[in-house]
């Protein structure tokens, strides 16, 4: 309980520190404000028929043309996987502070209270947590083993999630007419970061991530019961509402290049609100580091030149380090 009342975020008002300048700050405007505009898709059509297939890939390329974002429902995953994993996550960053102190030698994942994270000088009104999930028997070695429950109930997430990956990342393929099973060996690299943004006194000052792009081929995304990530659409903000037991997922950079910019890699944010504690789990699906990333030849002719060069994806991240890449996508260097 005494812990309780220390914790960073249990302020009157915002503090300065973590006091975004007016430019970026989501401001008075109702932070909250849902697009229902971004498709909430039926992944189990697809198993239907092969006309249904085909419509459910329509559907997922026109939302990654327009949006860049989806959600996917009846998407195979158990229910308690994802809230049993919520509350895993809940309970490790009510204990992250004692873990940090007691376990001086963490190998294989990084913690960082919003004391310690600071962007462009300001703090971000967040804690999080990351850590790779590829290979899975062997990074799960090194992950947090508190709560005792943690290494078992974030592993088969994760696993379910590769599964899921594969399956979105396969119908994207059959869209765009690249091969079965390219994205089978590109896609090895998963990394998970899990958030959790406190209830804030003034939501229109802060900011628990502010605004980025996604480096990876695709993020998945869960968020509970509570929204909070802010897509720009048309030119404004505007939030991804919290859809029973679905999955966000967002084309990133990666899948953006691959389809020559037919899918689109879009800014987007997560803002706190005064309400309610804010817990997202978002799994980034990356190509190898030796993996070479261009347009896919098959969607290449005299009228759709190539509109990005090839790149090893770790001189993507690399180039792009120097711009101020997402670094929650991407894997520390040992
Ligand atoms: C991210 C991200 C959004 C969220 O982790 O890259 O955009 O809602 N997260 O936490
Ligand atoms: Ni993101």
């Amino acid at each position: 309980m005494e812990r309780h009342s220390s914790k960073w975020y249990n302020v009157q008002s915002v503090p300065q520190s973590y006091t975004f300048p007016p430019e970026e700050r989501p401001g008075e405007t109702p932070i909250i404000q849902i697009c229902h505009k971004i498709p909430v898709i039926d992944l189990e059509k697809s198993l239907v028929s092969s006309s249904e297939k085909m419509e459910t890939i329509k559907q997922l390329l026109q939302a990654g043309q327009e949006f860049g974002f989806f959600q996917v429902i009846n998407h195979g995953i158990p229910e308690d996987v994802m809230s049993q994993t919520i509350l895993t996550f809940n309970e490790f960053f009510d204990m992250a502070d004692e873990q940090i102190t007691n376990v001086p030698a963490r190998k294989g994942w990084i913690y960082t209270g919003s004391e310690q994270e600071v962007k462009d000088g300001v703090h971000l009104w967040r804690d999080n947590i990351k850590h790779p999930c590829h290979p899975l028997e062997k990074c799960m070695q090194s992950w947090p083993d508190k709560p005792a429950s943690y290494r078992e109930v974030v592993g088969r997430y994760v696993a379910e999630i590769r599964k899921l990956s594969l399956t979105i990342l396969e119908l994207i393929s059959e869209g765009l007419g690249i091969e079965s099973g390219y994205f089978d060996e590109q896609s090895q690299v998963q990394l998970l970061s899990a958030n959790r943004y406190p209830p804030c006194p003034d939501p229109s000052l802060t900011l628990g991530i502010p605004k980025h792009f996604d480096p990876s081929l695709i993020t998945i995304i869960t968020q509970g019961n509570v929204s909070g990530l802010q897509v720009m659409v048309d030119g404004k903000w505007v939030c991804i509402g919290a859809v029973p037991n679905a999955f966000v997922v967002n084309i990133g950079n990666q899948l953006e290049i691959i389809s020559n910019g037919m899918l689109r890699s879009v800014e987007h944010r997560a803002v706190t609100n005064s309400r309610e504690a804010r817990t997202s789990i978002a799994l980034f699906v990356n190509p190898t580091p030796n993996c070479i990333v261009e347009p896919t030849k098959v969607l290449l002719n005299e009228s759709n030149p190539p509109l990005y060069k090839f790149i090893l994806y770790k001189d993507f991240i690399n180039a792009s380090k120097a711009f101020g890449i997402h670094t929650d996508a991407i894997q520390k260097e040992a």
